[in-house]
């Protein structure tokens, strides 16, 4: 479950290392589910998850363990429990927040008499790190830049401080998500633009998510938007004069995907976004009102890619990483044009690899449906585990 679509899969491990199959189905996240109510939310995931499993899954194999990828933040004290902190990305949906998500989907899964059992709940960025991980044993850090922004990499328990009481093997690794969406939630180090200081005023959670409302994909087009209409309703500078802007005005009505076509415009007249303004906005454009739009683009992608890099260059420095893969996934990585270049380009410079190296030694590369094949690994690994007699970590069964 990310934020803005739902994927259900069914994955195989074969007796093969590194090897998976996978059948999947994409399903749209309704936008009035994000606010609506909680049991509305549980049963639309259950019937997607219904849909899928009288489709494809024919044979009969007693219980399905499923993985459940839980793009939020979770708190987890087994692997089969995630207590939600805090809803981002947009959602607002009662009475779950500081409750365990699990027996909400399992129970909407019940009433429908399927034969599927939540085995693991994982983070996103902890799938894409184990998936990654499981075709390329040089992935350390596990990436998502989507709708959200976020990341994980493994610690060894004995550097996590929070974990001290429970006297741990302090050289057991254990998974980590960042959530450094949540990055500078205290606004003290990242410069804010006005645009940025707005979007976090308006939206479901103020204060919350700083990093993420200035790099992820669900806010980029809206950054976008409100310097296009405070440069229209600026009297000094007074773009699109004259003209109605009202669809402009509204807010979130364009999407990351618009400043990606405008960045792809190939046309030296920019004839192409022209025909977008006029098409989605109703706006005429000329031409030195084109150009400020492609650079405004320009601006609000880089900033995005290099703010990104700053993480990976984070973790890299923390784990005394010198090179590795980071498996990425989502949105903006997987369509974003130059995103991938700007944020190597800005992992570059910020661990000063001399000019003359011919490959980065941390680079990050693409684990498309990454997050899917991990919650599998994992949810396979905790059922070898409970058939192995091995329950460390795993929530009883309710009395
Ligand atoms: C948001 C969520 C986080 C998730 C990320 C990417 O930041 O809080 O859990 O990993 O989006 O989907």
């Amino acid at each position: 479950m990310g934020g803005t679509n739902l994927r259900v899969c069914e994955i195989t491990l074969p007796e093969e290392k590194s090897e998976f199959d996978i059948i999947q189905s994409k399903y749209r996240m309704p936008e009035e589910l994000k606010t609506g109510k909680s049991e509305e939310l549980w049963e639309y995931i259950a019937d997607c998850v219904q849909q899928f499993f009288e489709f494809h899954h024919e044979e009969e194999t007693g219980v399905v363990p499923l993985g459940f990828t839980f793009s939020y933040p979770a708190t987890q004290n087994y692997i089969n429990h995630g207590i939600l902190q805090t809803w981002t990305k947009g959602f607002d949906i009662e009475g779950v927040e500081g409750h365990d998500v699990v027996p909400m989907l399992e129970d909407a899964i019940a009433k429908r008499g399927l034969p599927i059992k939540v085995s693991a709940l994982i983070n996103d960025t902890t799938g894409t790190l184990i998936a990654s991980a499981y075709t390329d044993i040089s992935t350390k850090i596990g990436c998502i830049f989507g709708t959200g922004c976020n990341a994980a990499y493994m610690e060894n328990v004995g550097s996590i401080p929070k974990l001290a009481h429970l006297k741990l093997d302090p050289d057991t690794s254990m998974a980590i998500n960042c959530e450094w969406g949540a990055f500078d939630n205290e606004h003290l180090v990242l410069p804010r633009t006005a645009y940025d200081v707005k979007i976090d005023r308006d939206s479901p959670r103020p204060g919350q998510q700083a990093f993420e409302k200035m790099v992820a994909g669900l806010y980029l087009g809206e950054i976008f938007r409100l310097v296009l209409v405070d440069l229209h309703d600026n009297n000094e500078v007074n773009i699109f004069e004259g003209q109605n802007i009202e669809r402009l005005r509204k807010p979130y009505s364009l999407d990351a995907s618009f400043l990606s076509s405008i960045e792809e415009d190939p046309y030296e007249n920019l004839s192409e976004t022209q025909d977008l303004l006029l098409k989605y906005l109703d706006i005429n454009t000329n031409r030195s009102e084109l150009e400020l739009i492609r650079r405004l683009t320009e601006l609000i992608g880089t900033r995005a890619a290099r703010l990104s890099a700053c993480g990976i260059a984070a973790i890299c420095k923390k784990k005394n990483i010198k090179s590795c893969h980071v498996g990425a996934d989502g949105s903006v990585f997987n369509k974003y044009p130059h995103f991938k270049e700007r944020n190597a380009a800005a992992l570059r410079e910020i661990l000063d690899w001399p000019s003359d190296t011919r490959k980065d030694p941390i680079e990050v590369v693409a684990s498309e449906d990454g997050s899917g094949v991990g919650a599998a690994v994992i949810a396979a690994l905790t059922n070898q585990r409970i058939r192995d007699g091995n329950l460390a970590g795993v929530k009883p069964p309710a009395a």
